[in-house]
């Protein structure tokens, strides 16, 4: 084979792996004479047009099959779903949509695809939860293969971001005996024998027996971590796997999902804010360079979804309008205590349509009074601060008023909370009290306590919830959908 063009594609080959990236191929500047290609078949058309997808780009590229001079057999083992490998030349395409077309000259069937029981078929456009079912195979449509592409971009982005900046990236333990947001949501994790449990004398659970010899869950949170490596290097950002046994079967919660959290020493709260707005706008700037046709793909995706839906409730911007307006235009910052004035007096809440009617200071936002301040107030995202210590969790800062904490919760069209973040409580005095107050073990979080000991300091961070970053990107609406293998109560299928 002639390798000549090696350079004009700027492709690099090892001997086992000869052929081309179809990105590369349709990217060519020339035609070519000798090319191979491999992929699955998407569509083959007139017994002649094969439309294959290799993955690295959401385009096929059009390979023109010399039908008088192929086998049938072979021709009939061209289905959608089968992986072949397609020799022949890079020539300019008469047809329309594409520069360039490959002229097959060797056709070889590497895994043939039965045709009858193929789920995906493209003449009947399976809706998302039939794909949803089968998550092994949705990532083979356009749609699923552009938020995939989308997401791998993304979680590069974050790293290229901290990275940077001179962040450490740290990592947590994902096995761990805090539960660092108290909200007491965790998967227990145990090699003790569930129908034989050892008991103490008091005819509990006898953990001590356990593979830790104590109670142990996966992680909520890698904060707690993350901060006492803050308290060394300086600034620091986790970004893996955490779990929640929250019951909460909505389209934007998962029971496994990922989280960046960044966590920052000398940083208070405000530098906290500017911290988070700074990395969404840098990450969303960063896909939108390097995914311009994923993510073209997904605009025109979402408006053929929107059409179904009525008036009111379309997107009032297109995708990449939405993108772009979150990159030239700074959150709206604005404190719970305005926030639940802007909410009292809204006609919703007046006229009794939100499900949980807000009439004093100190209620809990919920999604649908996130929504409407970001929706329906602001336009635009909003980031709410100093939140009543009593609705937030144990470590979070308490103000000189006594009664809100130095917490911000970053809200999103669209999504609701992206971002949930905060200045730490620095003082040891004021953090074992709340603790107290609480009932959380002060033995149990000895480790933590000792940062606040030995060089105590300002410092802050926040979380950013992965799949509900990729969903506001993607445009998709259901968090089920951009993460490749959804855990969701009831759900751990794959
Ligand atoms: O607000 P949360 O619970 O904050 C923390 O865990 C802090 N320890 C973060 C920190 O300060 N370092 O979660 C942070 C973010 C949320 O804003 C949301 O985006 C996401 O994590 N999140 C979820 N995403 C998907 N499914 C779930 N069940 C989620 N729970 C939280
Ligand atoms: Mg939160």
């Amino acid at each position: 084979m002639q390798f000549g063009y090696k350079t004009i594609l700027n492709i690099n080959y090892t001997d086992k792996m000869r052929h081309t990236k179809v990105k590369d191929l349709l990217n060519s500047t020339t035609t070519l004479h000798e090319v191979n290609a491999k992929g699955w078949v998407r569509t083959f058309r007139n017994n002649q047009f094969i439309a294959l997808n290799d993955g690295s780009t959401i385009d096929n590229i059009q390979c023109v099959v010399d039908f008088e001079n192929t086998a049938d057999e072979t021709l009939k083992r061209i289905t959608t779903g089968a992986a072949i490998s397609v020799t022949g030349t890079l020539i300019e395409s008469k047809g329309a949509g594409q520069k360039f077309e490959i002229q097959v000259v060797k056709l070889e069937i590497l895994g043939d695809s039965d045709a009858e029981k193929f789920p995906i078929q493209p003449k009947n456009k399976p809706s998302l939860d039939f794909l949803r079912e089968n998550a092994h195979l949705r990532v083979r449509t356009n749609v699923f293969g552009a938020i995939m592409r989308v997401r791998s971009v993304l979680s590069f982005a974050v790293h290229s971001y901290f990275q940077e900046k001179g962040f450490v990236y740290v990592n947590t333990p994902v096995i761990t005996g805090a539960d660092a947001e108290g909200a007491g949501e965790m998967f227990q994790v145990t090699s003790l024998p569930l129908d034989d449990l050892p008991k103490n004398e008091e005819g509990s659970i006898d953990y001590k027996k356990d593979f830790f010899g104590k109670q142990t869950n996966l992680t909520v949170s890698g904060q707690l971590e993350g901060e006492t490596f803050a308290m060394a290097l300086g600034q620091i950002y986790t970004f893996g796997p955490t779990f929640r046994a929250e019951n909460s079967n909505t389209s934007r919660h998962l029971a496994e999902f990922w989280m960046i959290e960044p966590e920052v020493a000398f940083n208070d709260l405000h530098d906290n804010m500017d911290l988070a707005e700074d990395f969404i706008q840098y990450v969303i700037k960063y896909t939108l360079d390097k995914c311009p046709a994923d993510l073209k793909f997904l605009e025109s995706r979402l408006l053929e979804e929107e059409k179904s839906k009525p008036q009111a409730d379309r997107s009032e911007l297109a995708l990449l309008d939405k993108l772009n307006f979150v990159l030239e235009n700074n959150f709206k910052r604005v404190s719970y205590t305005e926030a639940i004035a802007i909410l009292r007096e809204c006609t919703p809440n007046k006229k009794k349509k939100f499900s949980y009617i807000i009439d004093e200071w100190g209620a809990d936002l919920q999604s649908e009074h996130e929504r409407y301040l970001v929706e329906k107030h602001f336009k635009c995202p909003v980031i709410v601060y100093d939140y009543p210590a009593n609705i937030k969790s144990f470590y979070m800062r308490l103000n000189e008023d006594g009664k809100t904490v130095a917490a911000m919760d970053i809200l999103f069209p669209g999504i609701g909370e992206i971002v949930g973040g905060s200045q730490r409580e620095e003082r040891y005095d004021v953090l074992i009290e709340k603790m107290k107050v609480i009932g959380i073990d002060e033995e149990e979080l000895w480790w933590y306590l000792d940062t606040r000991k030995f060089g105590s300091a300002v410092h802050s961070g926040f979380g950013l919830g992965f799949e509900r970053l990729v969903l506001f990107v993607t445009g998709m609406t259901n968090i089920r959908d951009v993460i490749p293998f959804p855990r969701t109560p009831m759900n751990a299928e794959f």
